[in-house]
């Protein structure tokens, strides 16, 4: 059995973790040769790859980004010529199937390929933590830590000066990073792009706390905006399949509090810090378990199927259930319910 191995979209701190399990879990139980495919299914389509053994995998569960290199524009179904492509190289390496690990665009391109015949396993990644059916992805554990981290960071910086600090974080159109790492680093404003806020409460959340405390720290996910206003759009990418990237929310926040506001207002965007660097213990286990599920799921010839964590437990569901899909915070999250009861404003009247 020849198995080829991917990294696509964004990179996530545990790529590596689940590259070495996925490699160590097919060469040891299924005496199967492996293939790694460079950047993503450009790999596939251009015929770049290398085998894989175990040398190659050894010493990268600590490190961040992905050996294999990753890309978040290269799509194998964008044309008929690219599909031939990327079958015909599967076929010239004799691959009996391909694991790729990525988000939801990943998933959507795997399901498209394994329609064309290419047998498929995905694997579940992202920081944003808003993959359908999946309870939990790894390098989000990772990404709440280092956003946890600013936001202690910050705090000893707002309350010196006496002075509202906004930190921005990733997440897309889900607010998993916000909520979780405001939580944890103990945001007085968490603001959610599943909740519009209303820029008159979260003036006087911060007026309320500039006699008591004298500082305010508002937690903003990258998705959010005001009732009635519209995302921050950073930048449009035409050639990828997600052209729209977020960011710059906390400096608009920023412009529109200081009009109202007695204390001085600074914004941080976290951006890209929050995917690098090493994952945590937590995420490396996961990753390792999402790995050796893969390999589980390569072996038992299901495939167009996505490795996921229900109840706890590793399992796997229909890439056409996860395809295209985004799991956002519902509304009557227990998170939620906490963060209210403890008075952490969630920029609501
Ligand atoms: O989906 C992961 C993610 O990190 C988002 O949170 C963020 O908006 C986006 O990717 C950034 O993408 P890029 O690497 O293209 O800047």
């Amino acid at each position: 059995m020849r198995i080829g191995l991917l990294t696509g979209g964004g990179d996530c701190p545990g790529l590596n973790a689940v590259i070495r399990a996925v490699t160590k879990s097919l060469l040891g139980r299924c005496q199967a040769e492996v293939i790694g495919i460079a950047d993503g299914f450009q790999g596939l389509v251009e015929g770049r790859g290398r085998p894989l053994d175990w040398g190659a995998v050894s010493g990268i569960l600590f490190s961040g980004g992905t050996i294999l290199g990753t890309s978040n524009k290269a799509n194998p179904l964008a044309s008929a010529a690219s599909t031939e492509a990327a079958l015909g190289w599967a076929r010239h390496w004799g691959l009996d199937a391909v694991v790729a690990i990525g988000g939801d665009g990943t998933m959507q391109i795997a399901h498209g390929m394994s329609q064309h015949g290419l047998p498929m396993v995905g694997v579940p990644k992202t920081i944003d933590n808003d993959i359908e059916g999946c309870e939990q992805s790894f390098g989000f554990d990772t990404a709440v830590a280092t956003v946890t981290e600013a936001l202690e960071r910050v705090q000893t910086t707002g309350q010196s000066h006496g002075r509202v600090m906004i930190v921005e974080t990733m997440g897309r159109y889900a607010g998993w990073i916000a909520l979780e790492a405001g939580l944890a680093g103990a945001a007085d404003i968490i603001l959610l792009p599943e909740l519009d806020y209303d820029l008159r409460a979260v003036i006087d959340v911060c007026r309320a706390r500039e006699h008591r405390e004298r500082f305010t720290v508002i937690c903003i996910g990258e998705g959010a905006k005001p009732a009635g206003g519209s995302l921050t759009i950073e930048r449009h990418i035409a050639d990828s399949p997600d052209p729209i990237r977020l960011g710059g929310v906390a400096h608009a926040l920023r412009e529109a509090l200081q009009p109202h506001l007695k204390s001085e207002v600074r914004s941080t965007v976290l951006g890209h810090v929050q995917r690098g660097g090493s994952p945590t213990p937590f995420d490396r286990v996961l990753a390792t378990q999402f790995g050796n599920h893969a390999a589980h799921l390569v072996a038992a010839g299901r495939f167009d199927h996505m490795v996921t964590l229900q109840g706890g437990a590793m399992s796997s569901i229909a890439l056409d259930a996860v395809a295209g899909r985004n799991r956002r915070i519902p509304l009557d999250h227990p998170l939620l319910t906490t963060a209210r009861e403890i008075g952490v404003s969630l920029g609501q009247a």
